[in-house]
């Protein structure tokens, strides 16, 4: 049994977590950074990154003492170190490299979206290789067929936008703030989600991938046209998101059929109406559907200190010269 510290800076989250290789969470913490970023209305690179220098060293030490232990009991210290806004990654990466150093223990360097695809292990001990997850962030729309640690098969992204990103584009033109997500599903719980002609891009098509940028134009449009109101606009646009999920994820599992569980991680995942519609898709398919508690499928340290967890286990450690990544596909 191994003891993982872990780190995540990669985006608007800092975030440090202690998990055992048998599965514990031992602590973790999580600081947004929503309130600095909301008055731009969206994520700010740069304060991003020095929001991450302010407030990681005090996590990384409040989660030592709420484990109890110190960097000594720790077996190796892993941090994202990929994909992502690169000042961010740069700093996790850089505090994991200085206390691997300064402990002399082993580094992890771990890829964000190995983190999303192997952290519903954690909430469900029953979950097997190999499984379908559908990975919907504000960074990332991926159909991901993990076979293993270190096994990930690519069966689709997004060829424009991240769902989420969507969400949060589609919730500015429509003046409904920041986070998007959150803001367009209240909106849209208000509203007709057959009022407004969207398209549904890629749905149908042989291609396996996902494509967002022609759905918020059309959200754009049918605004302009002062027709429809907010809610039902958002309602329309939410049912459009989820009906391009659904047709995609259909056309993975018919492309996978190993699958013996259909997974959904990431930010997106906490919509109801994305819940529900998969929850469907999924008895379709005869196959359990897992979707991790919300803390877990946004972004957090607990799932990279377990990937980090899984990879040490397996013998498969870095050196102190492991690249931040701004790009890294898995
Ligand atoms: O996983 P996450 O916390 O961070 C990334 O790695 O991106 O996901 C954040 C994304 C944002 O785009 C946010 O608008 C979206 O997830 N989101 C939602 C909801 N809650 C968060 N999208 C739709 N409905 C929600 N309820
Ligand atoms: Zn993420």
């Amino acid at each position: 049994m191994s003891l993982i510290l872990g780190i995540e800076s990669s985006c608007d989250e800092t975030a440090a977590a202690l998990v055992t290789s048998d599965r514990r969470l031992i602590a973790h913490k999580l600081a947004g950074q929503e309130a600095q970023h909301r008055p731009y209305g969206g994520v700010v690179p740069e304060i991003a990154a020095r929001a991450h220098v302010d407030i990681l060293p005090a996590l990384v030490e409040d989660v030592l003492a709420e484990g109890n232990v110190t960097l000594a009991d720790v077996d190796a210290i892993a941090a994202t170190a990929g994909p992502g806004l690169i000042g961010g990654v740069m700093v996790g990466l850089l505090t994991a490299k200085g206390l691997a150093l300064a402990a002399r223990k082993p580094l992890v360097a771990v890829n964000h979206l190995e983190g999303h695809a192997l952290s519903p292990m954690l909430s469900h001990p029953d979950l097997d290789f190999p499984y379908l997850l559908l990975l919907v962030s504000g960074g990332h729309c991926q159909l991901l067929l993990v076979e293993g640690v270190g096994a990930y098969r690519r069966l689709a992204t997004t060829i424009d936008d991240a769902a989420g990103e969507a969400f949060d584009k589609s919730a500015k033109l429509l003046g409904l703030g920041f986070p998007g997500g959150p803001a367009v599903e209240r909106a849209a719980a208000e509203g007709d989600p057959r009022a407004v002609p969207l398209p549904r891009p890629l749905v149908g098509s042989a291609e396996p991938h996902f494509s967002f940028a022609g759905l918020k134009s059309a959200v754009l449009r049918a605004h302009q046209a002062e027709r429809w109101s907010v809610t039902d606009i958002a309602a329309s646009f939410q049912q459009a998101v989820v009906d391009c999920l659904v047709d995609r994820t259909r056309r993975a599992l018919d492309a996978a059929p190993q699958a013996t569980a259909l997974v959904v991680a990431g930010g997106v995942a906490a919509n109801g109406a994305v819940r529900a519609a998969l929850t469907t898709l999924a008895g379709e398919a005869g196959l359990p559907f897992v979707a991790p508690p919300l803390w877990l499928c946004t972004d957090n340290a607990a799932m990279i200190a377990w990937a980090g967890a899984l990879r040490f286990e397996e013998g498969m450690v870095d050196g102190l010269d492991a690249p931040a990544r701004a790009r890294w596909p898995l």
